[in-house]
């Protein structure tokens, strides 16, 4: 084997670099650059090991490949309101200022309305410097949260169905997820199932909480079931996660989205629950503005002081207009807060009629939606497919409602997403007969979605 001047020196230095370097040294020395890359130090950090796929991928690329009516991931089609859109116009029109970069942990004024209007809702006196940081979205919320408290070895209680990104963001921390599913309790012979029957064995919840457990991830709202955890839910969840010292990731991002006359309670509101618990929001659901990608994490300063410390090493400042524009929104909603010209009140009445629009839909052609108390979302059970057409197209070890919504794509023109990627793998095959729906839709997109559904009932006929 040749070796080649200075081959020590370029494998220490960063991948492209060294490419190109070596690449030269090699040529030049008369080596096949072909044989280069086999010798390559192994890549990836052990970190990303099992966490490379994503579902989301490939769903999302069929749904953009197939015209189709697409139901499947999680945003609305609809404008944001217009106070919204006039703050962040007005953040990128008036001070220049705010062009540069805002204190690191969070735009003053976007924490200060943060802290107080969350304060009221926990009954918490919040300090806006201590108590809240600013994120990139939600999901840098849970990102850093995970990367602040969840240490290698430390089991962090999931709750499933779950937000897929749970999963790989504790295993990227080191820690070792643990699963409790939401038991199903039966309904009478036609009868809509409802989100509120899939409830916590609170046997099989105590049994998963040991001295390794370090951290237990709640959301309400769930995503992708749309359960709305009552009060004696949460109690439960408070009183075992106080019990074993355990630390409550609390996924709210879904609050003002509650129906039916549900109430969202947050976690952190029950006695002894502030001091040991996260609560994470996200203005893209907040404001319909999903891709404003502004979220923040609530919680004592004894927890936040971490997530400081991964923050300021990691993305350290979040984009300052951004945060204007939401902090003007929260002004804006504090002064009408509970009443009708509020957003959030008129946003869930309006989305429950999109709901309701979409489970009249579903039924027409035999899928069985499962009634969501609140999200953007909800699942529909396929189980009568599944007896009726079971070979559908794809991979024998492939779940049948992943190739059920492929099939759907392909047929029907209508894209969602498979229920089983909210599972952990060993459940998924208990959980293939549902699909995720999202309903946040205009109602144009509804109507098209009916059409859709329309010829689809017209094939069933005999
Ligand atoms: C339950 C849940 N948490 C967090 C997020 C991420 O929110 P954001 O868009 O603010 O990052 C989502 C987005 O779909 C979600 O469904």
């Amino acid at each position: 084997m040749k070796k080649w001047k200075g081959q020590k020196s370029c494998v220490d230095r960063r991948y492209s670099l060294w490419k190109r370097t070596c690449v030269r040294v090699c040529v030049s020395a008369g080596v096949r650059t072909s044989c280069l890359f086999a010798m390559a130090k192994r890549l990836q950090a052990r970190r990303l090991d099992g966490i490379d796929h994503n579902p989301w991928v490939e769903f999302s690329r069929m749904a953009s490949e197939y015209d189709v009516v697409n139901l499947g991931q999680g945003f609305p089609d609809f404008p944001p309101p217009d106070f919204a859109v006039q703050a962040f116009q007005l953040a990128l029109s008036s001070d220049y200022m705010l062009n540069q970069y805002t204190k690191a942990f969070g735009y003053p004024p976007l924490t200060e309305i943060l802290a107080s209007f969350f304060g009221k809702l926990l009954g918490q006196e919040i300090d806006p410097l201590k108590n809240v940081l600013v994120t990139v979205g939600a999901y840098g919320a849970l990102f850093t949260a995970f990367q602040a408290l969840v240490d290698e070895g430390d089991e962090v209680i999931i709750i499933e169905p779950f937000f897929d990104c749970y999963e790989p963001m504790t295993l990227m921390a080191g820690g070792r997820p643990v699963f409790v599913t939401l038991k199903l309790s039966p309904t009478q012979d036609g009868e809509l199932d409802s989100a509120s029957n899939w409830q916590l064995d609170p046997t099989e919840l105590a049994s998963k909480f040991t001295s390794r457990t370090k951290a237990l991830v709640l959301n309400t709202p769930n995503n992708p079931l749309g359960k709305v955890f009552s009060e004696a839910e949460l109690e439960l969840v408070a009183s075992l996660c106080q019990q074993h010292d355990v630390i409550c990731i609390s996924d709210e991002v879904y609050q003002w989205l509650v129906y039916d006359g549900h109430q969202h309670i947050s976690i952190a509101s029950l006695p002894g629950m502030w001091e040991r618990t996260l609560t994470i929001g996200s203005a893209g659901k907040s404001f319909s503005a999903t891709g404003w990608k502004v979220g923040w994490a609530l919680g004592p300063d004894r927890l936040l002081k971490h997530l400081r410390t991964v923050h300021q090493n990691t993305i350290y400042h979040c984009p300052t207009q951004g945060q204007a524009a939401v902090a003007q929104s929260f002004q804006h909603e504090q002064a009408r807060f509970g009443q009708a010209s509020s957003y959030f009140v008129q946003l869930p009445e309006a989305v429950q009629r999109s709901r309701d629009h979409m489970v009249r839909s579903l039924q027409s052609v035999g899928l069985r939606p499962v009634i969501p108390q609140g999200s953007y979302f909800l699942i529909a059970d396929i189980s009568d497919f599944k007896s009726k057409m079971p070979d559908l197209p794809g991979d024998a070890e492939e779940p049948y409602d992943s190739r059920f919504v492929k099939w759907m794509i392909r047929n029907k023109g209508l894209a969602a997403i498979p229920a089983s990627i909210f599972y952990s793998m060993p459940h998924r095959k208990h959980f293939d007969h549902y699909v995720r729906f999202c309903f946040v839709k205009d109602e144009s997109t509804l109507q098209a979605m009916d059409e859709k559904l329309q010829r689809w009932k017209t094939e069933l006929r005999p």
